[in-house]
């Protein structure tokens, strides 16, 4: 499958390699063809570099891996996704007098907005629960390290499950798109743990089950 990724720092280098490996093709959409982040991946094999618009255009799936201030301003300029399936990576995150929080939560999520921006794109909330260094490497775990997904469209999910799958995630439903509202607060879950209370970067959520109930 043809996969372009818009940005390509921490989370989109991390999503090109593993998705390459597993043998789809990826376009980066970056705005300078040799922009540092672009470059030290956009030679690797099955990955090609474009401007995002053009990224965009060539591919049925687009993953959003651009911070959360750059959307508002860059989403527009992408041209017409309706029909494709676009993976949302990103967390509304912004600096709160307590340190970290969501610029949009509760009764609203960045997803949505997202839905907003890009009008009959079949968004998908996901790969935004782990850091990058996940994303790009989901070796070494004792079992698949789970990856919620939420969105409206029940085919772009199949086709996002697989593409979760082929990451090394057991892909579970969260349910339609408003269930952003969720995945949003539970990144900072992972981001508190591994930064904020000195776990690290390399570990996951997975789901267990008790022996004989599936
Ligand atoms: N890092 C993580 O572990 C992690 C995990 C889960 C989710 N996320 C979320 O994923 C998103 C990306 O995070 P990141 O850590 O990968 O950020 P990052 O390393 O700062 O990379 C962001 C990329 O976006 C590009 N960019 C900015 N504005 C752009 C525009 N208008 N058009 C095209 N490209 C643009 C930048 O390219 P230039 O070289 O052109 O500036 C840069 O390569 C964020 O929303 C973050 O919350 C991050």
């Amino acid at each position: 499958m043809t996969i372009a990724i818009i940005g390509a720092g921490h989370v989109g280098r991390a999503l090109a390699a593993g998705w390459a490996r597993a043998g789809h093709d990826i376009v980066l959409g970056v705005r300078a063809r040799r922009s540092t982040d672009g470059a030290s991946i956009g030679d690797a094999p099955g990955v090609r570099r474009e401007n995002p618009r053009d990224a965009a255009r060539a591919a049925s799936t687009v993953v959003l891996a651009l911070p959360w201030a750059a959307a508002e301003t860059a989403l527009p300029t992408l041209g017409d996704l309706t029909g494709k399936t676009v993976i949302d990576c990103m967390n509304p995150i912004t600096r709160t007098p307590d340190g970290m929080g969501l610029a949009v939560g509760h009764t609203s999520s960045g997803a949505e907005q997202v839905a907003r921006w890009l009008p009959g794109a079949n968004i998908v909330k996901t790969l935004n629960q782990v850091g990058a260094e996940i994303m790009a490497d989901t070796s070494g775990f004792a079992m698949p390290p789970v990856m919620f997904m939420a969105g409206d469209d029940d085919g772009a999910k199949a086709v996002v499950a697989g593409l979760l799958t082929d990451l090394g995630f057991e892909p579970l439903d969260a349910g339609d798109l408003t269930r952003a509202r969720l995945l949003e607060p539970y990144a900072l879950v992972w981001i508190n743990q591994a930064i904020l209370r000195g776990k690290g970067r390399s570990w996951a959520f997975a789901a267990v089950e008790r022996a004989g109930t599936s």
